[in-house]
């Protein structure tokens, strides 16, 4: 297994359309080392999912971590293959999130509060989820990666693109701001989809 670089803000791998995965594919050798390649990326990043164009491979793979952890262990990725979503809410909740390819930002972004993901296991077995919150979050900023958009493509405004650095005083503010407006944090958006 070998860490893998992590395709920063500006490669354009980050903005390309992935290609589906043969399903014939999965078993080989080349993806199956990807997949480890990935798994082992992603936890010595320390990070909720990765997707494969993060790692300069234009194809329709991504990790995220959908699970629970158990008895306080790091909660292990699950790998989708070409997934597809649907049945998604139409309920949005707005939530604080960053990326792996700029760690400098953290960026509101509202997402689905849940939905379905049909995908391939790494045995090329059918598989589906039902997911909500965290897990429906970070399985939508994946599969965003899947056809290029990041989530400062998904900000309502610029004005919740911030550094992360800042986010201890972004949120105090924004705390201060919802005494008065009650909508800031946790706001839930009713947008159609
Ligand atoms: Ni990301």
């Amino acid at each position: 297994m070998a860490l893998l670089e992590i395709a920063q803000l500006g490669q354009p791998v980050l903005r390309m359309r992935a290609e589906e995965v043969p399903p014939e594919e999965i078993g080989s050798a080349d993806i199956q080392s990807l997949l480890n390649d990935m798994m082992e990326t992603l936890i010595d990043a320390n990070g909720a999912g990765l997707a494969a164009p993060q790692v300069f491979e234009s194809k329709r793979i991504f990790l995220a971590c959908v699970h629970p952890p158990e008895k306080g262990n790091r909660p292990e990725a699950e790998i989708f293959i070409n997934p597809r979503l649907s049945h998604r809410s139409a309920e949005m909740d707005a939530g604080w999130e960053g990326c792996l390819s700029f760690m400098e930002l953290s960026v509101m972004v509202p997402r689905h509060r849940s939905l379905q993901v049909d995908y391939l296991d790494r045995q090329g077995n059918e598989r589906k989820l039902r997911l909500s919150g965290f897990a429906a979050r970070v399985v939508q900023h994946e599969y965003d990666h899947l056809n290029g958009v990041l989530i400062i493509d998904r900000a309502t405004s610029t004005h919740d693109i911030v550094k992360s650095s800042e986010m201890e005083t972004v949120l105090a503010a924004r705390h201060v701001d919802e005494e008065d407006e009650d909508d800031v944090g946790k706001t839930t958006l009713e947008i159609p989809k």
